[in-house]
């Protein structure tokens, strides 16, 4: 079917029919190789340069008050003109991983979308199905506000449980993270919105996120961060690729030869394009290394405010009259822009403004809620809650406001407007707005009156510990809330809860040995009072509908069946870096900021590819709550385990569910050992919904990749000859069933 944008405007050229690149049964390559041959160098040089989303609005300060040049602009992040003479669209670019973003409700006034969990959440529910239906969803709303291009999904591993962004990334693993970013990138790419991997690459912490350096050596890259982005962009094929701001090995991510020009599009055949993050470009050379199209160009200025100074601009120009960039180049940069275009389908089904049923998208909130919410802990069989529990205390977390959501260009403002937003400050009128704490309008003390009707419910705001404490004694269960907001640009100085919730929590388990902590968190805590309370459930930030599904676990209506995508270490001091690079600046904060002149800083990834669960095996440190650990109501059994080797790995068992109630078993595969040699990689894993007594046969393929050492010198994946053992667990420090297998040599190409 051929869009509008083609069926109103025929132009004719000499020797070729017009609009030959509308022919929808030519490759992409072919429609944008025929555009490309249309395209004058102003016209090539309009679409490498990106602009502020931002729609006109003289009422705000620069650089908050757009552009009066463009009239399409719909307001989102970032805006790329179209080439109306040649039929090209505009590129209307929006956050991001967890919603359609409107930062602060200032860029579309007033307009909603539905907030999705944190995609921490997503990675705790380790299913596949759940990231396609989040992509669509996201790529669906997107596309009915006149939106073409979605920034997202966030998929860099997560090395540090402090970093302020970790709600936006999947896991700290990469085959998990890459098989749930791969399935999500498709859900928005079949909407016809372009879909883009961020962070390109090892945008691990956000403290000093424009000057850190990360140091890494080439293998541990590879079978670590790489990784994860080479799993999702095979399986997912995302029409763009963002690199980060930080620098790698000595290199700033936008201009990195390296990894934009040898490993993503040479090693991996990458036919997409390349676009900066906001700010993230420091010089016009970047065009040389890989970058193809520099986003909201005006932010690359040093200082942040200053005069805008766009690289992808008259210093391109020039740069290609003098030849240090070359005219080939500048033609393929608009090739891969034009041809992620038709991949995804901009031209061929472009945006309608139209209805959304937030209904419906809520409701895909809602089972992504109730798959990824973890229950840690669980003593007593406190949960679900019962008959007996007809007196119930609900305290702190604004539990009976909504539910907390993460900050940053992540924020969705979200349908129904947020349960309520705490303003954090700040003197410019504009940031002060973006500045809040916002919690998504799905309440849990409703939620939980609702499903416990003969209880009675009473809440209290744990503002005074005593307070909470009366009412914890009369109540028959006591459940606390306990929320730790994080955002983009800052990190979290420590694991505790903020506010003294420690506190609180301490004070209500004193008064009741029934209680239940409930964490809204953007990452691991801290849990000082573990021993003290009776159950434990992470919720994560549980979106739009969060309320509704963590009553339905705490009462039952819902299994529990997230895991954890990532470790929650006893201590910090058990990480790698007990101290955050950088943090110790008083300014920290203020140097994460875009356009920040915070000098370099190292960022020793001294951990390699042992990232998080892999790194407490290796030193053999016993974390609070290992990777993959998640309770049920139910039990399961893991049994027939059966291990393949020779050329390639396979691996069947079987899994029973050995309860009285339904459930989901998440049966986890991992390498534990090569040829005696201590190592654990997470190779496979499932998601087994069974009915008591069922049971299912369940049998994986190992990607060769997670098998494999990478070989720098050779440029190789080697899979060495010996003996694999094998255990399926239901955690990573929990083997159920253990198996050996020989396998042969084998080595790949990257
Ligand atoms: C973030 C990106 C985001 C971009 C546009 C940057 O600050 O790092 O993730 O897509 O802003 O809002």
């Amino acid at each position: 079917m051929l869009a509008g944008i083609f069926a109103c405007t025929a132009v004719s050229a000499a020797g070729e029919t017009a609009r030959s690149w509308a022919n929808a049964n030519l490759s992409p390559d072919e429609r944008a190789s025929m555009i490309v041959a249309r395209m004058t160098q102003a016209d090539e040089l309009s679409l490498v340069r990106g602009w502020l989303g931002l729609r006109y609005n003289p009422s705000y300060p620069p650089p908050f008050n757009g552009n009066k040049r463009f009239h399409d602009v719909v307001g989102s992040s970032g805006y790329v003109p179209g080439i109306p003479r040649l039929g090209i669209p505009s590129l209307q670019e929006t956050d991001a991983s967890l919603g359609v973003a409107n930062l602060g409700g200032i860029i579309r006034p007033g307009d909603v979308a539905t907030a999705l969990p944190s995609s921490l959440l997503l990675g705790a529910t380790f299913d596949r199905h759940v990231a396609f239906h989040s992509g669509e969803m996201i790529a669906q709303e997107a596309w009915r506000k006149g939106l073409n291009v979605l920034l997202g999904p966030g998929i860099d591993l997560i090395r540090d449980p402090r970093n302020g962004r970790n709600f936006e990334y999947i896991s700290e693993d990469p085959l998990l993270t890459g098989a749930l970013a791969a399935p999500y990138i498709q859900g928005v790419q079949a909407q016809h919105v372009i879909a883009v991997v961020k962070h390109y690459v090892m945008n691990d912490q956000e403290t000093d996120r424009n000057s850190a350096n990360a140091i890494i050596g080439e293998a541990d890259l590879r079978e670590s961060d790489l990784l994860g982005f080479e799993l999702a962009i095979e399986g997912g094929d995302p029409g763009a690729v963002m690199c980060s701001y930080n620098l790698i090995n000595g290199t700033y991510a936008c201009e990195n030869h390296h990894l934009l020009d040898e490993v993503l599009k040479g090693d991996w055949h990458y036919p997409g394009f390349v676009m900066s993050d906001w700010g993230a470009v420091h010089s016009v050379g970047a065009a040389m290394a890989g970058l193809d199209q520099e986003s909201a160009a005006t932010m690359d200025t040093r200082p942040f405010g200053a005069a805008p100074a766009p690289y992808f601009a008259a210093p391109l120009y020039k740069a290609i009259q003098d030849g240090t960039v070359s005219r080939s180049r500048l033609a393929d940069m608009a090739h891969r822009i034009l041809r992620s275009m038709f991949a995804a389908g901009l031209l061929d089904h472009p945006p309608v403004k139209s209805a959304i049923d937030y209904k419906a998208d809520g409701d895909v909130a809602l089972r992504e809620a109730q798959a990824g919410i973890v229950l840690l802990k669980d003593d007593r069989e406190v949960l679900p809650l019962g008959p007996n529990d007809v007196r119930i205390a609900v305290i702190g977390g604004h539990a009976d406001s909504g539910v907390l959501s993460g900050g940053g260009s992540a924020q969705v403002f979200p349908a129904g407007g947020p349960g309520i937003s705490i303003p954090l400050g700040g003197a410019n009128p504009v940031l002060a707005r973006i500045n809040a704490m916002i919690f998504d309008p799905s309440v849990p003390l409703q939620a939980i009156s609702g499903l416990a009707p003969k209880a009675e419910v009473r809440f209290d705001s744990g503002d005074y510990p005593s307070q909470a404490a009366t009412l914890a004694k009369w109540a028959d269960v006591a459940i606390v809330f306990a929320t730790q907001w994080t955002s983009e640009g800052r990190d979290v100085p420590d694991l505790s809860l903020p506010n003294g919730q420690d506190g609180l929590i301490r004070a209500v388990a004193a008064a009741n040995p029934k209680t239940v902590v409930v964490l809204e968190t953007g990452g691991p805590v801290a849990m000082p009072w573990l021993r003290q309370v009776a159950a434990v459930v992470e919720s994560w930030y549980p979106g739009q509908r969060g309320g509704e599904a963590i009553a339905d676990i705490l009462c039952g209506k819902v299994d529990p069946s997230g895991h954890l995508p990532v470790t929650f270490p006893a201590s910090i001091d058990q990480n790698p870096r007990p101290v955050i690079p950088g943090s110790e600046a008083v300014d920290a904060a203020a140097m994460s900021a875009p356009g920040s002149q915070a000098h370099e800083i190292d960022v020793d990834y001294s951990e390699g590819a042992e990232v998080g669960y892999r790194w407490f095996a290796e030193k053999h440190l016993t974390p609070m709550f290992p990777f993959g650990y998640g309770l049920s109501y139910t039990t399961f059994n893991y049994s027939k385990l059966d291990v393949h080797g020779g050329r390639t790995l396979t691996v069947s068992f079987e899994v029973t569910n050995t309860g009285e109630r339904s459930g989901v078993a998440v049966p986890q595969v991992y390498l534990m050992s090569r040829s005696g040699r201590p190592l654990q990689r997470l190779i496979g894993f499932s998601r087994v919904p069974l009915a008591p007594g069922q049971r299912q046969e369940v049998s994986l393929r190992v990607d060769q990749r997670l098998l494999a050492d990478f070989d720098p010198a050779a440029h190789l994946w080697r899979v060495p000859a010996g003996r694999y053992a094998i255990a399926l667990a239901r955690s990573a420090t929990d083997e159920v069933v253990t198996g050996a297998t020989h396998l042969d040599t084998a080595t790949l190409r990257p």
